[in-house]
């Protein structure tokens, strides 16, 4: 067969073999996308167990679950999808190995997204985070962030918490998180939902006003020195109405109000990220009177003149965007009688702070 059983065939337990092992398994897995027989995915996969010989010191314990899944699939799609979630987990096998990001092995870090256009597929299901939240993100957001920017044991603040897909995502890739969160009900909601089950990992939510709110005394609270992410994906001015508080940005009466609540959650969330650490801004336009208002490129001119350079203004596609899956026709209508485009895309902004 291929080359990976003289790769493999010296001693799999320094981090080097370990590295060329999960090469190859990824190898293997690219291969297998290609067929088009279960029997022969199967045996792709048998045969490479028996020759790599693949153990607990090799492989992450996700990273075992999906090639059990696999090799038990009944349906060439089913063992594809395990194939496609195998090939996901081991990049996070990567990260939570004892090395950090190593841009040699820049070939291997296929899931990590480089283009500034993102055409994300539908929510990810398997990994435990739920659609119920309106106004929310797709996983995938914070995970991009999080594996290009942190590492297993980093720390993640996120100031507009809401339904918790942060904390959920940060609980899988082995970060520690901190949320903070005004709407009560969705505090106690994300509270419950995130239980104690996150062994030897912090995650909290704080039922708190990100602008009001002593960030330096909740880190305190929790021994945290400083953060190495900040997901900030504040309400799109008032696009969704989010609670009663008139701390909630989506109740600033006006334009100017809600970019000075922003300005003073984005001051301290600038204070508390470490030097050579990274926010991530998520966040649409508005439409108002007759003309757009660019409240993600107003968002980014108030975070870039803190003294944060801006390393990524991606935009994302929302074609999914429950709010108007129903009444396309409407607002095509609508745009055409009005002369503007229909929102399909929201940004991500990257910015780091230099170091000192
Ligand atoms: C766009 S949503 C974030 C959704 C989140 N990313 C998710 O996936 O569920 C914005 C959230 O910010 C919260 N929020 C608004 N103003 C706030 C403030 N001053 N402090 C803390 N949270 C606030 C809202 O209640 C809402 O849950």
């Amino acid at each position: 067969m291929s080359s990976y059983i003289c790769l493999c065939g010296e001693t799999l337990i320094n981090g080097a073999s370990q590295r060329d092992a999960l090469m190859e398994l990824k190898n293997i897995c690219i291969r297998a996308l290609t067929l088009d027989d279960l029997d022969e995915i199967r045996r792709l996969f048998l045969q490479a167990s028996t020759e790599i010989g693949f153990s607990d010191d090799i492989l992450s314990a996700a990273v075992s679950d999906d090639l059990n899944h696999l090799l038990k699939s009944r349906s060439l799609e089913r063992a594809k999808h395990y194939v496609r979630v195998l090939i996901s987990d081991m990049e996070n096998a990567r990260f939570n190995s004892k090395d950090d990001f190593n841009v040699k092995l820049w070939k291997g870090y296929s899931e990590i997204k480089t283009d500034s256009l993102w055409l994300l597929e539908r929510r990810r299901s398997d990994s435990g985070q739920k659609a119920w939240y309106w106004g929310n993100f797709v996983p995938q957001i914070p995970r991009q962030m999080m594996l290009r920017y942190t590492k297993p044991g980093s720390w993640v603040l996120d100031p507009f918490c809401g339904s918790g897909t942060t904390l959920i995502e940060a609980a899988r890739m082995k970060r520690h998180a901190l949320g903070i969160e005004i709407n009560s009900e969705i505090y106690s909601k994300v509270r419950e939902s995130l239980g104690n089950s996150h062994e030897n990992l912090d995650v909290h939510i704080v039922n708190a006003d990100s602008i009001n709110a002593d960030f330096k005394s909740i880190m305190a609270e929790y021994n945290i020195d400083s953060f190495d992410l900040v997901m900030l994906h504040p309400p799109y001015w008032d696009i969704i109405k989010f609670s009663d508080s008139p701390s909630d940005l989506s109740n600033a009466e006006t334009l100017q109000d809600f970019l000075e609540m922003f300005t003073k959650v984005a001051k301290k969330s600038v204070d508390v990220v470490k030097a050579g650490g990274y926010i991530s801004l998520v966040i649409g336009d508005a439409y108002r009177k007759g003309e757009i208002i660019p409240l993600g490129f107003m968002c980014m001119d108030i975070i870039s003149k803190m003294g944060m350079k801006t390393k990524g203004i991606i935009v994302k596609d929302m074609q999914n965007n429950r709010g108007k899956r129903n009444s396309e026709n409407l607002w095509r209508y609508r745009a055409l009688k009005s002369g503007f485009y229909i929102f399909k895309h929201e940004y991500v902004f990257v910015f780091m702070k230099p170091s000192k």
